[in-house]
């Protein structure tokens, strides 16, 4: 199958599966311990039924949302994904530039495989950096200012990860921590010759092989010698202190990933953050976690009006999209779905993942009767008594 044959996300994740190594796409694909917050997440959306209201000239429908001060075509973000670079060569730049053809912000991570200021430079569009802080703060801040000189306007902070979270079939594919070659994952890659020539081969033949770029420069390693992000990105000392001091710092839009209680929405607007993720990392860090769409109602009434929030977790459908911005969602950002896209096809491939969710987000518009997404509200969810 091509990505120009693929009409759902899930075709999309069928090609990225036959195109990935097992333990990468795995990696890319699997949430951790037993995967019950990550099939809560989408139980949770489709759970949620929508009310149809007819006979309401169908021919308007507006998508477009304007978050921080500017227009955005839809009301979707990339979100940050440490593994981009691998799904295909140089996949950030590829996935940057997807987003930003069809005009909606794209987040680089931290932990990602291409420079920032080479993102801003090919990609341009609307980029936000995603930070992970590391326990040598300076180091951190440090990133945070090359970002800010960079010309990012927005910065992400992940909260939700002061320990590493249990990945138990990484280790069953051999795909450990750090990388060690053993005679699974090397067969693993050599029968994925596009993936090994394509993206490992074209990296060799450049750059080498692919390093975590903005690391400071001597923690940069080679994936063959540094776990996937894991030894940097956890911070078991996180604190709010960490929030006060990026605010200090960083002068544009700050962005809290991770929330997952109301309270903690309103302490981050207290520390003078701009918008708060309600996100459970896709179902890859609390296994025990509560879907986020049945967590957002809450949090958003508890800093209504006053900040923005957004969500992730489980998107895969223009419709889930819909039910999130009728709980009171700024936007929703996507993890899983654009990355399937760019390793079915680089740039066109997650151009085609976005577009899928435009014509999904404008259909259900027109079915549920609504001109705007701005008027979605609860009275087009439905609930049964
Ligand atoms: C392969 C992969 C790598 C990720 N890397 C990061 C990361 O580096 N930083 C971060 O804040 N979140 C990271 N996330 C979490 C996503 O930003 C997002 O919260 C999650 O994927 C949303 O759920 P979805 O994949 O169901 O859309 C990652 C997710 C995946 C699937």
């Amino acid at each position: 199958m091509d990505y120009k044959t693929a009409y759902s996300i899930e075709d999309f994740r069928l090609i990225a599966k036959a195109r990935l190594p097992k333990g990468l796409f795995e990696f890319i694909d699997r949430g951790n311990d037993d995967e019950i917050a990550m099939v809560e997440n989408l139980r949770a959306l489709e759970n949620i039924k929508l009310v149809s209201r007819v006979l309401n000239n169908a021919t308007i429908r507006n998508q477009s949302i304007e978050l921080f001060g500017k227009k955005q075509l839809m009301p979707i973000a990339i979100g940050p994904t440490g593994s981009a670079g691998l799904t295909w060569f140089e996949g950030e730049i590829e996935l940057a530039k997807a987003a930003a053809a069809k005009g909606i912000p794209f987040t680089l991570a931290t932990s990602s495989m291409t420079s920032m200021e080479r993102v801003v430079k090919e990609a341009g569009g609307n980029l936000w950096f995603q930070l992970y802080m590391w326990p040598e703060r300076h180091l951190s801040h440090q990133l945070v200012q090359r970002a800010e000189r960079a010309g990012f306007d927005a910065l992400i902070f992940t909260v939700d990860t002061p320990v590493a979270p249990g990945r138990e079939y990484n280790l069953r594919n051999g795909f450990t921590i750090p990388f060690k070659f053993t005679s699974q994952n090397v067969l693993d890659v050599m029968s994925h010759p596009h993936w090994l020539f394509h993206v490992i081969g074209k990296y060799l033949a450049t750059s080498g092989l692919p390093r975590y770029v903005n690391f400071p420069e001597h923690l940069q390693s080679k994936i063959t010698a540094l776990p996937m992000g894991r030894s940097m990105a956890t911070n078991e000392s996180l604190h709010w202190d960490d929030v006060q001091q990026l605010r200090d710092l960083w002068p544009r839009k700050l962005i809290i990933k991770g929330i997952q209680h109301p309270d903690d929405a309103k302490l981050a607007l207290q520390y003078g953050a701009d918008a708060i993720i309600v996100s459970n990392h896709g179902g890859r860090v609390l296994d025990s976690a509560p879907s986020t769409i049945d967590i957002l109602p809450g949090i958003v009434q508890s800093v209504k009006g006053k900040m923005n929030v957004f969500v992730d977790g489980g998107f895969r459908r223009g419709s889930d999209v819909i039910k999130a911005l009728c709980l009171g969602a700024d936007a929703v950002l996507l993890g899983r779905s654009t990355l399937y896209g760019t390793a079915s096809g680089g740039q066109a491939g997650a151009e085609a993942v976005i577009e899928l969710y435009r014509r999904e987000i404008d259909r259900v518009l027109g079915l549920i009767g609504c001109h705007d997404v701005a008027n979605l509200g609860p009275q087009h969810l439905f609930t049964k008594n």
